[in-house]
């Protein structure tokens, strides 16, 4: 036998020679939850160890994610008070635009994105406006603009579009330039599946739909083209960085999207990938550091350059341990 591939496994320090993806704390970004009132922090049922804090809350785990080298966190607001307009999300002192506010005062060296959808702040749960059961597409994205536009006032860094209206990504580019804000970047939810995988965070946002489904506007899981598609549109819309969402499931679209754009893509590892983990990992079944530390570098080595997960603290620490890097 002259080719053995055991010759480059012989011991760590050749096996981290050769190793093909590296992964950095700097590509890691943490989503949070926060919530109108005062004095909370509640753990979130279906997400063991993630919780709804409200803004005066929040900077005590905006500290614990500097403290572990995670630069980047995506905010989600709960409002107190839902309506059919969804007018928490674009309100001056909503939550987000309150939590933004001060979270750039106190930790003005951390990165803030926002995710933009309607689905946490109407009443019916769906991601925009009705009209009838349908959801208005160029109604809603009058709305999303707007939320956009205050979230960026409030001191958003980036947008991050998750409600796959057609056409969003224009329609947030042109409000943010004609106000000036032509360097705030935006990152598409692009390659966003309609998944049984949100299932926890819907539970944590309560904006589950409280009739029908998204179908008509995330996903369908049996299709990979349809993919690129949205990928081509939001690229040429102005999108800065394509999301694909779910991650676990989803690793052949990673792969595909990195061939068609050059535009940097980031995965999120949603809240059902999560729960699926520290449910297993609570009755002994599995080992949780080492599936986290698997299903992270699976998504960067199908092509990832950012990951978006529950689990950002944690794997920084395992990068800082060097199980993984
Ligand atoms: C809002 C939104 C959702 C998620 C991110 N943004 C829920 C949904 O589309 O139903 C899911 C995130 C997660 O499950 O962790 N539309």
């Amino acid at each position: 036998m002259i080719k053995r591939p055991r010759r480059l496994r012989g011991n760590e320090i050749i096996r981290n020679m050769v190793r093909e993806t590296r992964v950095s704390k700097a590509s890691l970004i943490y989503p949070m939850f926060v919530r109108d009132g005062e004095g909370i922090r509640e753990e979130i049922p279906s997400m063991k160890g993630q919780y709804r804090y409200t803004v005066d809350q929040m900077y005590y785990e905006l500290e614990r994610v500097s403290d572990a080298g995670v630069n980047m966190v995506m905010l989600f607001g709960i409002p107190e008070c839902k309506d059919e307009a969804a007018s928490q999300a674009y309100a001056d002192n909503g939550v987000i635009q309150r939590a933004l506010r001060e979270a750039k005062k106190r930790f003005p060296h951390l990165y803030y994105i926002t995710d933009v959808c309607l689905c946490e702040y109407t009443s019916h749960g769906h991601c925009g406006m009705l009209k009838g059961h349908d959801v208005d597409n160029d109604e809603t994205l009058k709305v999303l603009a707007k939320t956009a536009l205050s979230h960026v006032q409030a001191g958003a860094d980036m947008v991050a579009p998750s409600d796959m209206m057609d056409g969003r990504v224009r329609a947030i580019r042109n409000l943010l330039d004609q106000n000036q804000y032509t360097n705030i970047p935006i990152m598409s939810y692009a390659v966003k599946y309609a998944s049984g995988f949100y299932e926890p965070f819907r539970d944590a946002a309560e904006s589950a739909p409280s009739f029908g489904d998204r179908k008509t506007y995330q996903m369908d899981y049996h299709n990979s083209r349809e993919g690129i598609r949205e990928v081509l549109l939001d690229e040429e819309e102005g999108a800065d960085i394509i999301m694909v969402k779910p991650a676990l499931a989803y690793l052949d679209m990673i792969t595909r999207v990195k061939e068609v754009t050059n535009l940097p893509v980031a995965a999120y590892s949603v809240s059902g990938e999560y729960a699926m983990i520290k449910a297993a990992t609570e009755k002994g079944w599995i080992n949780e550091e080492k599936i986290v530390c698997e299903t992270a570098v699976a998504a960067f080595r199908a092509g990832a350059q950012s990951y978006l997960t529950y689990y950002a603290k944690e794997l920084a620490r395992y990068i800082d341990e060097g199980k993984i890097g």
